[in-house]
């Protein structure tokens, strides 16, 4: 076995430094090259960041007072998720009013402060599109409720008479994501047994009818709103799922079991969100842009969209569409090198045919924490730093969620902690996610470790009380801990655009360990096997992710390296 760039194998051959996407040959970002191909997006989940306010849950202002730390990462933007008016059914995805601040996050000008403070360091700014469902308190579906079946104000969700004799079935046998049935009946305002609403998540959050205009012309008006305050950008939450198929068709067994057969399900993947996506992108490139915004035409839309088929979610950033789509291909692959390398093969290939890049994720606010997710421990730790190695290596977007940088575990909190739908609707069978949505810890010896000045005990979770090693104080001062190899790993990102040359892998076909160029020179390789990878005779290492064995790659082990072909160009 050879870690050399030039293996036998594989026609890759590694060398003279391709004038790269991103490089303009210079080595200095290209300006040709839209921002958003290759950025590093970090992920705020505003609750649970940093508290401002002392009331124990994180917020706008908190967030705004942190924003240096991002800057110290690395990172081009942020994207934060839900900060709107909410009863939290659903973490804030279940929201009354899309265009205010929740008042226990901060106000509209808390936002704009935010923004001008993040434009002011040079991060771009991503909010939350939440299009598929409102919370059951949003003023419109509390007018339906208020309505007769056939009014006007129910067309704008999905409500259908029952099923059975007195219509005391379900319309059909859809699953909510969240377990049980994705319907629920009404009582009409005479009091009697009334219509179903449809729901793909919590009861509390009813689909909206996206064949319905006001539908349309209001999520228009959002847009726009967020646009003027400044907004480079928006993750669109659940995109796959706004239309449903006309007739409402039976969806069968196993809908949420089988994740690569989601394109296939009635209420998922439609052929009418494509020409929507195309208006939303039209508005985004036209709708003039605040100061200190980026221009119209460079604004983006990151697509979550749980389809696996490749070629169907490479139609979410098609031209004219959406830029980005999570890969949760990538996410979801188990730690092992033939499975990595295969999705990563897949993903590329896929977003390669449309021209796209790849927007690569390990971790996010639904997500079991990768330290946890690869095994957890010390072995977790050690797999997780070799995936954000090749995470960051890989050519395309990466979005980064908060506290990966920190390496934070999944945390178990006490049954009566749980706020996620998933516990109470699975039988508590499914502890859901907020074992990944615990505060993060900033600095000092004891909870709440500087996330918020409220007592331990008043915070909105609770923190572990061993987290004073993993606070992000404690990390800066130390040289091999994750916020420094996250840091390490930035800082070379930029040094290194990526190629736009087709990314090929090297490696054996056992997934023992694979390689690649990123391109200016940064070939990466990452070692799964139990053997030592010996290092090519040529190879500077820039950062690897775990101490060298000599000049061999141990198991689970990423290294950043250049190739001294490279020096001599
Ligand atoms: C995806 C969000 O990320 C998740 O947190 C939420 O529960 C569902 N969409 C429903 O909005």
């Amino acid at each position: 076995m050879t870690m050399s760039g030039t293996p036998d194998d594989v026609g890759s051959v590694p060398g003279p430094a391709v004038a790269g996407h991103g490089t303009g040959g210079s080595g200095e970002p290209d300006s040709a090259v839209p921002w958003w191909r290759d950025t590093v997006c970090y992920e705020i989940y505003p609750r649970s960041f940093a508290d401002g306010d002392g009331d124990g849950v994180g917020d706008l202002p908190g967030a705004t007072a942190r924003l240096d730390h991002l800057r110290e990462l690395g990172v081009d933007a942020v994207w934060i998720t839900p900060f709107y008016p909410s009863p939290l059914a659903d973490g804030g995805y279940d929201i009354t009013d899309h265009t205010a601040v929740a008042p226990d996050l901060g106000t509209q000008a808390d936002f704009d402060a935010l923004v001008q403070r993040a434009h002011a360091l040079g991060v771009k700014v991503l909010v939350d599109l939440v299009p598929n469902h409102t919370s059951d308190e949003h003023p419109w579906f509390r007018e339906g409720l208020a309505a007769r079946p056939g009014s006007r104000a129910r067309e704008r969700y999905i409500f259908r008479p029952g099923r059975g004799e007195n219509g005391e079935l379900p319309p059909n046998d859809w699953q909510s994501a969240f377990g049980g049935p994705a319907w629920t009946r009404v009582q009409e305002s005479d009091g009697s047994p009334g219509e179903w609403y449809l729901h793909l998540h919590a009861p509390q959050q009813p689909d909206l009818n996206w064949r319905d205009h006001e539908v349309v012309a209001d999520f228009e008006r959002i847009l726009k709103h967020w646009l003027d305050r400044g907004v480079d950008g928006f993750r669109v939450d659940v995109a796959h799922t706004l239309f449903k198929e006309q007739g409402l068709p039976d969806a069968g067994a196993g809908q949420h079991q089988d994740i690569h057969r989601n394109h296939l399900m009635p209420y998922y993947d439609q052929e009418e969100l494509h020409p929507l996506f195309r208006s939303w992108r039209a508005l985004l490139d036209s709708h003039p842009a605040p100061a200190g915004a980026v221009p119209p035409g460079e604004r983006v839309m990151v697509a979550e969209a749980g389809i696996f088929d490749r070629e169907r979610l490479a139609r979410y950033v098609s031209p004219g569409e959406m830029q980005q789509t999570f890969n949760f291909a990538f996410l979801e692959s188990r730690w092992d090198g033939a499975a990595m390398r295969n999705v990563v093969e897949q993903s590329v290939a896929g977003m390669q045919a449309v021209g796209a890049p790849v927007t690569w994720v390990l971790s996010s606010h639904d997500a079991i924490r990768p330290v946890t997710r690869y095994g957890g421990g010390q072995v977790g730790e050690r797999r997780a730093r070799a995936a954000a190695l090749l995470m960051l290596a890989l050519p395309g977007a990466a979005y980064v969620y908060q506290g990966e940088e920190l390496g934070l575990p999944q945390v178990e909190l006490a049954d009566d902690r749980l706020r996620d739908p998933l516990w109470e609707r699975s039988g508590h069978q499914d502890r859901g996610r907020d074992g990944c949505r615990v505060p993060l810890p900033w600095e000092g010896d004891a909870a709440p470790y500087g996330f918020s000045t409220a007592a331990p005990e008043d915070c909105w979770f609770p923190q572990p009380t061993d987290w004073a090693g993993l606070s992000a104080m404690t990390q800066e001062k130390d040289g091999d801990s994750m916020l420094t190899l996250y840091r390490r790993a930035l800082r070379l990102r930029r040094d290194h655009p990526a190629s736009d040359a087709a990314l090929k892998l090297d490696g054996p076909d056992s997934g023992e360990w694979f390689g690649f160029e990123r391109g200016s020179g940064l070939r990466c390789v990452v070692n799964f096997g139990a053997q030592p990878l010996p290092l090519d005779d040529d190879a500077d290492v820039l950062l690897s992710s775990a101490p060298l064995d000599g000049r061999g790659i141990p198991q689970d082990t990423a290294v950043w390296m250049t190739l001294k072909e490279y020096d001599s160009e």
